[in-house]
């Protein structure tokens, strides 16, 4: 396996690097934007694919490199179901399952240092974001934090996995890497309180100033879409309601690039065909069943996903692939179920 763990010095913020073997597709965990370079070198040098990347929440220190690794590697941009970000590819809530060819991270929402924090667990090791800190917490002052939602989030949660759990936060600023649930548990000076409310006063009384970057940090961070609208300029897109009438045309195949999972939770829309997005060069190839589809078999290819950016992606690829009649259903199955489409199973 690989793991690495980067550092930010500027923003104090740790992103970690995941992958199961050299040659293989890689998820990477709260990227800073500044770093972007480093982290695609290193993806280059380890002979990795991103295919994934994880905010942890909206970050108020430092602008995410979500959207720049998005645009580098076509790699699906994954936050929690609650976060303000206006368009990431993919949502999770809690006991969900992010995976990539060999790893696996549950999602367990961790609210408290904002309403959207999500603590993954892979194996004996959980990425606590800023929830739950090397010997401290992170703070709950903004960002619709809540000290009660955190002490739940803490106690509740991230203490009841085993003691012996690697703690890997997205912060650190006096130079820790790595403790565990266990040694937390019995020296985060946070933690040494009898009650619930007791923590809500400790928090509240930590009077922390704002961070210098939260101004230019969090709009940067609620707006990390990929332009849709520069699809849509380019007369590929359709609305919701433009593709409820092309359903059911003959030569019209809508296709869901969405994970089994998603389709799983949220419904699909009926008649569709399934080829998710991690494998989509494989099926606009030649020898591809989206190739076969679109040019031998004349049919017009209608994208969709979860919010419209892995098929706008989608279509860039296939009007790249010399597909010029792919389009894809802007704002994806969240616009289709807004505007009434029928919703199958
Ligand atoms: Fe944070």
């Amino acid at each position: 396996m690989i793991f690495r763990q980067l550092f930010d010095s500027v923003s104090g913020t740790y992103t970690y690097l995941l992958a199961s073997r050299p040659g293989g597709e890689a998820l990477i965990i709260d990227p800073v934007l500044e770093k972007v370079d480093r982290y695609l070198q290193l993806v280059r040098e380890l002979d990795l694919k991103l295919v994934k990347a994880v905010d942890t929440h909206l970050h108020a220190d430092h602008i995410t490199g979500l959207g720049a690794l998005r645009d580098h590697t076509h790699c699906i941009t994954v936050m929690g179901e609650q976060t303000k970000a206006d368009v990431v590819s993919m949502r999770v809530s809690d006991g969900d399952r992010i995976t990539i060819e060999g790893l696996s991270l549950d999602a367990l929402y961790t609210p408290g240092h904002t309403d959207d924090s999500y603590s993954y667990v892979m194996g004996g090791r959980v990425f606590t974001g800023d929830t739950l800190l090397i010997r401290g917490t992170g703070r709950t002052d903004f960002q619709n934090g809540d000290p009660r939602a955190q002490y739940d989030s803490i106690f509740n949660k991230l203490l009841r996995l085993p003691d012996e759990t690697l703690l890997y936060p997205a912060h650190d600023y006096k130079g820790d890497t790595v403790s565990t649930i266990g040694e937390e548990k019995r020296f985060n000076p946070r933690l040494r309180v009898k009650s619930i409310d007791e923590y809500v006063d400790l928090m509240n009384g930590l009077n922390l100033p704002n961070p210098k970057m939260m101004d230019v940090a969090v709009p940067a961070n609620i707006r990390i879409g990929l332009h849709q609208d520069d699809i849509a300029r380019k007369g590929w897109a359709v609305s919701a309601k433009q593709a409820m009438d092309m359903r059911g045309r003959s030569d019209v195949t809508l296709v869901d690039l969405r994970e089994k999972a998603e389709r799983e939770r949220h419904g699909v829309i009926p008649g569709t065909l399934h080829a998710p997005y991690p494998a989509l060069q494989e099926n606009l190839g030649v020898g591809g069943m989206l190739h076969a589809l679109a040019v031998d078999g004349g049919k017009r290819i209608v994208f969709y996903c979860a919010f419209g950016e892995r098929s706008a992606m989608a279509v860039q690829a296939a009007q790249d692939a010399g597909i010029g009649t792919a389009r894809h259903i802007e704002g994806g199955f969240d616009a289709w179920k807004k505007a009434g489409g029928p919703i199958g199973a």
